[in-house]
């Protein structure tokens, strides 16, 4: 049985690790001119330093060796072409055959799945043009003006953070919100704006059974009646996204507004199926296929690249160096750029809820440190907020900057601002400033920073539709990646379910009294019982 800690190469990488400790990645640069160049790659238009990390010449190359003898290269070819990898769920994993822009066909149980996808993306652009154009109107006669999206997890934090990333492409005429949350004050606050004859709901739900969003749902529709009217054409106001055809018409839902998607499309890899519904229709469905052209050309640099020169390869290794050997416990996502500002809560779920395992592949407990504690805001915002601990805390955390270079035209030199405090701060975290080491007896001054903190900047040309889907694609694949090395499922989510479950029998006991919770539950509950019923 191949065990990952006891291979030659994580041996060797541990070695490795102790040789290099005191290393300084400064003095990799003094020593290697070319460091910069040798470190950083292009793909598309999407740019990646990582040489600010402490990966020597000798490092990356055992890490690529961590890669060559995974079974990385059979996995990735499993997922593109539709085997069962998602073994717990008895699953295929194939969002990227949502974006498959090629003419190659994707088998699932012995059919192409390639001809309904391209189908979807007819009714998508008929929907999309519809409502942008003003063709489709309310029960009223007028034409849409604000979206609702609800939906939670997956079914929000993709659209959700794609929206507000494009906001600049948006219809001018269309104004986009999400309700995700079951606290009805989520709801209440956004329905208050709203007139229900130029709202059009999007219900988001590949399950249709999701707690959360038939909550929210409910009062939605509960809102529209009481507002528009008890006879006010639901359908007109009410489309869904959900691979539970059935239960959406039953809520009201017409049978050709249900946005189909399918099983083998994971929750938080579904923003490139209809759940990416709210994109389409805030950049317009031409838009949505740039995105969608923008994974696809990651995806084939993923799979083509050899792994010296693979973006999604490389950072995943980056990552596996410093969470496993240098112990790491969280990645923070820094993005300077306010539009996407939604990244990091997405980039959580995706990495958290895939690589958050502790089980591997074959059911053994493992013995080294899986999915990283991702978090993070905007810069310069977190400049003022959590960067001091980054500086001069006990912690060693990696940070991703990410930023367009493209400035928005008028505020060019609020752009140059927010791009050198980036560089700034990425200089800093390495070079640190000792200057007062070994003053006062031997005592580290606390002025000085330590440095030789790393972190990887990612520059996109400018935040495209094309280079928003392409980051994804990135970071999707960076998660695939570590999961393969790490021999987990990256697909499931197990804890999720479980806390699901107890929430549905809490619920069923609300009325009675029960003995069936842990004495803490029981007595939290019966407070709970108490309230509800004064
Ligand atoms: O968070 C767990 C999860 O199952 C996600 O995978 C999914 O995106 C989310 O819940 C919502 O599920 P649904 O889309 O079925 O409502």
């Amino acid at each position: 049985m191949f065990q990952l800690t006891r291979s030659v190469t994580w041996q060797a990488l541990k070695q490795l690790q102790q040789e290099t400790a005191n290393d300084r990645i400064k003095d990799y640069f003094t020593a290697d001119p070319q460091r910069f160049e040798k470190m950083s790659l292009r793909v598309g238009g999407l740019f990646l330093d990582y040489s600010k990390h402490l990966v020597s010449d000798a490092v990356l190359i055992k890490l690529l060796e961590l890669a060559d003898h995974s079974a990385l290269v059979q996995r990735r070819a499993q997922m593109f072409s539709g085997d069962i990898i998602n073994v717990t769920e008895d699953r295929p994993v194939l969002h990227t055959a949502l974006r498959n822009l090629g003419d190659n066909p994707v088998m699932v149980d012995g059919k192409d799945v390639m001809p309904k996808i391209r189908r979807s993306w007819e009714q998508l652009r008929q929907f999309a043009d519809a409502v942008r154009s003003g063709e489709w109107k309310g029960y009223s006669g007028e034409r849409i003006r604000d979206v609702v999206n609800i939906g939670i997890g997956g079914s929000d934090l993709g659209p959700n953070m794609a929206s507000r990333a494009l906001l600049k492409h948006r219809h001018p005429e269309l104004s986009f919100h999400f309700v995700s949350n079951v606290d009805g004050a989520h709801i209440q606050k956004v329905l208050s704006r709203l007139d229900p004859a130029t709202t059009l709901f999007i219900v988001s739900t590949k399950t249709f059974s999701t707690q959360e969003t038939l909550l929210n749902a409910k009062t939605a529709r509960r809102w529209f009646l009481e507002n528009a009217g008890p006879d006010a054409d639901v359908g007109a106001h009410f489309v869904a996204a959900s691979t539970n055809r059935r239960a959406a018409m039953d809520f009201g839902v017409r049978e050709e507004n249900v946005f189909e998607f399918w099983a083998w499309v994971g929750g938080r890899y579904s923003m490139w199926s209809s759940i990416g519904l709210p994109i389409a229709l805030s950049v317009g469905f031409d838009g949505f296929m740039e995105m969608l052209e923008g994974a696809y050309e990651m995806d084939q640099h993923f799979l083509s690249a050899p792994f010296a020169e693979n973006m999604p390869v490389l950072m995943a290794l980056v990552g596996i160096w410093n969470l496993n050997f240098h112990g790491a416990e969280t990645q923070a996502i820094v993005p300077y750029d306010q539009a996407l500002h939604q990244l990091p809560a997405f980039l959580q779920q995706l990495d958290m809820e895939s690589n958050g395992k502790s089980v591997d592949i074959f059911g053994h407990p493992v013995d080294y440190k899986t999915g990283p504690i991702v978090w993070g805001q905007t810069g310069s915002n977190g400049q003022h907020a959590f960067f001091q601990l980054l500086h001069q805390g006990t912690r060693y955390v990696p940070i991703d900057f990410i930023a367009s270079l493209k400035p928005e035209p008028g505020v060019e030199e609020h752009h140059f601002a927010l791009l050198t405090n980036m560089l700034a701060q990425a200089n800093a975290f390495m070079e640190g400033s000792l200057k007062g080491k070994g003053e006062g007896g031997g005592r580290l001054d606390p002025y000085s920073c330590p440095g030789n903190r790393p972190s990887s900047v990612l520059l996109l040309d400018e935040l495209t539709p094309k280079n928003l889907g392409a980051l994804i694609a990135l970071y999707e694949h960076k998660v695939f990646v570590q999961g393969v090395i790490w021999n987990i499922n990256s697909f499931d989510q197990w804890g999720v379910e479980l806390g699901k479950r107890i929430a549905g029998e809490i619920s069923e006991r609300l009325d009675t009294q029960t003995q069936d919770f842990d004495a803490s539950t029981q007595g939290l509950l019966a407070l709970v019982r108490e309230r509800f019923r004064t």
